[in-house]
């Protein structure tokens, strides 16, 4: 069901862990399958982003998409890291099954909170950028809606 780089992502994920005091961290969740995903941001000077570092409590697509996501966004400035969608990092494992295009997103919202966190904190604007759904993250929801 899942491509081989996903596995390989899955059983031997990069950039595992979290960054102390990170310059931007994102945390975000899905209700229905309550995995969690969080992504930390190491932002240099130049506002390139120097490393990054994930923790995921989730599936393994969710794990993997986290996994590659941190490989593609160090290196980039704040402004390329626009650029990674749920489909870029979709792509970048060689696809992932229909019902699984939900963590990708996870990973894609992750992403751009970790991205809000730094602009808040630094002043920073970032085109495009819009403050993640629910700012409170601690804060979590308990309404079904189950046909989807
Ligand atoms: S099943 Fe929810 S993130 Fe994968």
């Amino acid at each position: 069901m899942y491509s081989e780089k996903v596995m390989d992502y899955f059983m031997n994920p990069r950039n595992l862990g979290e960054i102390e005091n990170a310059a931007g961290m994102g945390k975000v969740g899905n209700v229905k399958c309550g995995d969690i995903m969080q992504i930390f941001l190491d932002i240099d000077e130049n506002q390139v982003i120097v490393d990054a570092k994930f923790k995921t409590f989730g599936c393994g697509a969710a794990v993997a998409t986290s996994s590659i996501a941190t490989e593609m966004i160090i290196g980039k400035t704040i402004h390329e890291a626009m650029q990674i969608t749920n489909k870029s990092v979709t792509e970048a494992l060689e696809g992932l099954p229909p019902l699984k295009i939900h963590c990708s997103l996870l990973a894609e919202e992750a992403i751009r909170a970790a991205l809000w966190d730094y602009s808040q904190k630094t002043g920073t604007i970032i085109e495009g950028l819009e403050p993640p759904k629910d700012e409170d993250h601690d804060h979590h929801h308990h309404d079904h809606d189950d046909d989807d």
